[in-house]
Formats: structure tokens, C-alpha cells, sequence
């Protein structure tokens, strides 16, 4: 198939990936705190790492930072402002016989539906000393000229799959997920292929960020994870939390004649949260035009605590699944189910408690090597 024709397609699957829009209750800007915690957290690493080890040539004091998998802004703003104040400092460092003041040009990246008009009318007015530009597209493929990118960021996108595992979706493979809306770990031919999955998209993003950054240029991923080992039976994961209870809710409207089973056994979200030696693995052997340069897990204690109550949750689940649910089961089960949602979580005392949670969240570092000519 022709490359730009395959690219269209996977742009339509994806776009369907977008959270909630606008600044209204349920709008990911709203309800995103979650994930705002694991960036505090990053700060100072991201510091540290631009300080000590971006390793780049601008001959034309110009810095291209692209945020892959922006949203709405919310998230993204405070993420460029640090990285381009450390980018500032070092640049004012080293660079003295270059232009005191460098030129930021910052490329959000969304899929298409994403709400980029709430991005630039939120864009802080007197805090961003950047030119902003947005670059719709799929993050798995080729999205910007070569050697123009000098620091890539992406926080919480690169669980999404360019698409659900084929034999997932196929009742007559050994991985079909009958039942259940995402992978649990005690199917194993389901997990192996959302794995697998996630493999190759994650490759995908590293050969495109491959050709786009300049050679010693900074790549920082913000990935939620979960740990190898944790007891379900005390513990969960926001994976789990999705399947056993988003999941079970389905299925008990199915019982009541609202849906058909069908319909759930149709349904399944397109995300994998890896354990930190798969990623290692995997981002190992995914490009080898990279160094790993650090990776460490973070403590977002704070931002589980910030979805503490059954509101705060269900507000968080809702913002970043329910294009995905009402595009398959329709907008008019969205209340309702979320409304189940919450009674779960009240009659549940392990996925009540945030500190519950063992979801976790890797900084990854990596550094684009120097290509040989
Ligand atoms: C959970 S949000 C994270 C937003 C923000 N980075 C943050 O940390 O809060 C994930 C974002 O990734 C975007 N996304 C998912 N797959 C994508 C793809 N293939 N290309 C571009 N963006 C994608 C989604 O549309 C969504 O806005």
C-alpha cells in the first residue's frame, strides 16, 4: 500500500484516541492531575539531564522541542516551560559567541481530533517565550523535517497502540479477549500480543524521532508502567482497575439486556503499560541510534492522591476513555456507566485507597548518537 495512504489510515484509527476536549467538567484539562504529578516529579531530572548531558551544536541559536501526545496543553505547558528554561541556561553557558537569547519554536503533537484550539487559546500569554506550532499526525511516523529536533518529550501517549492487536480482536485466534475489555496478565496469549504490539509501535516512534533530532539531542518519555511483581488481591494497576471494574460494568449491563455481550467482546481499549525490563528491552533493541542515557522510576504518590475519592477518579477514567466507549457503545451509555463505575469503586476498600495503586511511571533519558557520514 502506498506509504501516505497507510499513514491517512492509521491517523483515523488513532484520532478516536483524543481525551476529552474543552475546559468543562469532564474535559482532560480538567482531570489530568494524575499525570501532572509524575512531570513534578520529573523536574529535576530534566534539569539535571539537559545541564549535563544535551550535547548540540545550534550554529543558529535555534531549538526545535516537540511534546508527542500533547492533549489540550494543560500538561504540556509547564513540561516545555522547564525544558526550555534548562535549554536556556545551558545555551547562555556555552554558547557565548552565539545570540544571547536562542529561538524556541515548540511542535505539539496530537492525533487529528485532538482539541488543539483549547491548546492555543490556554497557551500562558505572558509566560511562553516560544513560538508555538502545532503539528497534527500520528507520532509513529515521520512527522518532522530531519535533523530539526534538538529535545523530544512525550508524557503518557506511548501506551497508545497504532491499533488493537489483530488476533485480540479475531474469535477464532488462541488471544481472543472474549469478555474482557483490555489484557490481564493470566491470558497469556492475549498479554503476549498486546506486548508484542507495543513492541512495534514503540520501534515506529523511535525510527521517526531517529531521522527528526539532531545528533546529540535529548529525548525525555514519561511512561506509565507497572511493576513485575504486585499482589492483586491488595494492590491493583490502572490497567487493572480499567478491565475489573470498567470492564465488569459492561458486563453487567450486558446481563441487564442494555448491550449485547457482542458488543463488549468487539470492545478492546488499545493501550499496553509495560514492566520497566520490557521497556528497557524493548527500547534497547528499538533503534540503534540512541543511547539510553537514564532510567528511573518515579514517585507520583502525589498524583495518585489528587483521584483519592470516587469522583476524582471516575472524572479521570472518563476524560481519557470516553471517546474510545462512545464511539463503540454510543453516548448515551456514557453516564450510566460511569454512575456503575463509582458504586464499584465505593463497595471495593483496595481500589479506594490511592496508595493502592501500583501503577508507576518510568523517565526514560535517551540521546540521539552522532551519524556517521
Ligand atoms: C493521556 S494523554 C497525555 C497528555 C499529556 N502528554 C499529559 O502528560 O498529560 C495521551 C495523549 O496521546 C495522544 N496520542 C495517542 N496516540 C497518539 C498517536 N499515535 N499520535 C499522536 N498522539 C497520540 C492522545 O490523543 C492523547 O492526547
Amino acid at each position: 500500500m502506498n506509504k501516505h495512504v497507510e499513514n491517512i489510515q492509521s491517523d483515523n484509527a488513532v484520532a478516536l484516541y483524543a481525551m476529552n476536549a474543552g475546559e468543562g467538567p469532564h474535559s482532560y484539562v480538567q482531570n489530568s492531575t494524575y499525570q501532572k504529578g509524575a512531570l513534578d516529579v520529573a523536574k529535576a531530572i530534566l534539569e539535571e539531564e539537559i545541564a549535563t548531558k544535551l550535547d548540540i551544536k545550534t550554529p543558529n541559536g535555534y531549538y526545535g522541542i516537540a511534546d508527542f501526545g500533547c492533549s489540550t496543553g494543560h500538561n504540556s505547558f509547564p513540561a516545555m516551560q522547564i525544558i526550555i528554561q534548562a535549554l536556556n541556561k545551558k545555551h547562555k553557558h556555552h554558547q557565548t559567541s552565539l545570540p544571547k537569547t536562542p529561538e524556541f519554536y515548540v511542535f505539539f503533537n496530537d492525533v487529528v481530533s485532538n482539541d488543539f484550539n483549547t491548546l492555543f487559546s490556554s497557551l500562558p500569554p505572558n509566560d511562553h517565550d516560544y513560538h508555538a506550532i502545532v503539528v497534527p499526525g500520528d507520532f509513529h511516523g515521520r512527522l518532522l523535517p530531519e535533523s530539526s529536533l534538538h529535545f523530544a518529550y512525550s508524557s503518557w501517549s506511548l501506551q497508545w497502540l497504532t491499533e488493537v492487536p489483530k488476533a485480540v480482536a479475531d474469535r477464532n485466534s488462541p488471544a481472543w479477549n472474549k469478555g474482557q475489555i483490555l489484557y490481564t496478565q493470566d491470558e497469556k496469549e492475549v498479554y503476549e500480543a498486546y506486548l508484542s504490539q507495543y513492541g512495534k509501535d514503540i520501534e515506529s516512534f523511535m525510527e521517526a524521532r531517529a531521522v527528526e533530532m539532531v545528533d546529540g539531542g535529548l529525548m525525555a518519555l514519561l511512561v506509565p508502567a507497572v511493576p513485575a511483581v504486585w499482589n492483586p488481591k491488595t494492590e491493583y494497576t490502572v490497567p487493572c482497575d480499567v478491565n475489573l471494574n470498567l470492564g465488569s460494568c459492561l458486563m453487567d449491563m450486558a446481563k441487564e439486556g442494555r448491550m449485547s455481550e457482542t458488543k463488549i467482546d468487539t470492545f478492546n481499549i488499545p493501550y499496553y503499560v509495560p514492566t520497566p525490563p520490557q521497556l528497557k528491552e524493548i527500547l534497547e533493541r528499538s533503534n540503534d541510534s540512541f543511547t539510553i542515557e537514564r532510567m528511573e522510576i518515579l514517585n507520583n504518590t502525589a498524583g495518585k492522591h489528587t483521584v483519592g475519592t470516587i469522583n476524582a477518579r471516575a472524572a479521570f477514567f472518563r476524560a481519557v476513555h470516553e471517546r474510545l466507549l462512545a464511539d463503540h457503545f454510543g453516548s448515551e451509555i456514557i453516564d450510566e456507566l460511569f454512575d456503575r463505575y463509582m458504586n464499584k469503586l465505593a463497595a471495593s476498600p483496595v481500589f479506594l485507597n490511592p496508595d493502592n495503586d501500583k501503577t508507576i511511571v518510568i523517565l526514560a533519558v535517551l540521546k540521539r548518537k552522532a551519524r556517521r557520514h
